[in-house]
């Protein structure tokens, strides 16, 4: 099954691609994560920081080469990708040249002020990157990794400026997909704004 994870910053793509791929044992393909990874930082942090879209050419190229790995071979979770409708043409035209498609497009609804709150209440642990959230899931000692004890960290993009640069990025260039993958009949909308869990058991 080759699935897209589709809906606003914030709706919860990454939270259940994880549950998805460890349930069916199917990978996880985050190209925000890939962007985050030291060897890709140094080039892609000036769009990252921004919340601007990182440009075609280079994610085009990450998501070819890292589909192309065995472990794709029966199927991939895409988060996060494609985020407009030159990367789901360029998509749909590489995995046909493969005799592969995607099956399904998972749309998390969310509205804009929960994405605001969920984003900007996200900290991560610097050492061993578990992510929390001072609403959903906040740690035990306040600010502190449960398990380093160290004091969590926020992502550069998660301030709420740059939650409303991507969101507005979101609007323009991404929400044009669900009419996309609409008219080919592979568009499951699930309500993402629920617990977790929840929104597990709707996928
Ligand atoms: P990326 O890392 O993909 O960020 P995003 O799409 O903005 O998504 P997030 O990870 O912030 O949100 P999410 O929907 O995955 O939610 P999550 O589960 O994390 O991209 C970052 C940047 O990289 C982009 O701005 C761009 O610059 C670049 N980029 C990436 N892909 C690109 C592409 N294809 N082309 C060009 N540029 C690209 O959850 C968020 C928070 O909510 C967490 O704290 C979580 O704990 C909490 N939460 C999750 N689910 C729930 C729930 N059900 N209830 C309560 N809280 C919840």
């Amino acid at each position: 099954m080759n699935l897209i994870l589709l809906g606003v910053p914030g709706s919860g793509k990454g939270t259940q691609a994880k549950l998805i791929s460890k349930k069916y044992n199917i990978p996880h393909i985050s190209t925000g994560d890939i962007f985050r990874t030291k060897s890709h930082k140094k080039v892609i942090a000036k769009y990252v920081t921004k919340g601007i879209l990182v440009p075609d050419k280079i994610v085009l190229e990450i998501i070819e080469e890292r589909i192309s790995r065995p472990d794709c071979r029966s199927g991939f979770i895409l988060d996060g990708f494609p985020r407009n409708i030159n990367q789901a043409q360029s998509l749909d035209k590489y995995l046909n040249s493969k005799n592969k498609i995607i099956n399904k497009v998972l749309y998390f609804k969310l509205p804009i002020q929960s994405a605001i709150k969920r984003l900007t209440a996200r900290r991560i642990c610097p050492i061993c990157s578990k992510n929390y959230n001072l609403i959903s899931e906040p740690p035990q000692k306040e600010n502190i990794c449960d398990s380093c004890n160290v004091s969590l960290t926020q992502r550069t993009d998660d301030t709420i400026k740059t939650v409303k640069k991507r969101l507005t990025v979101y609007t323009q260039n991404t929400k044009p997909l669900i009419l996309y993958y609409k008219n080919q009949n592979k568009l499951r909308e699930l309500n993402a704004d629920k617990p977790v869990n929840n929104v597990f058991q709707s996928i």
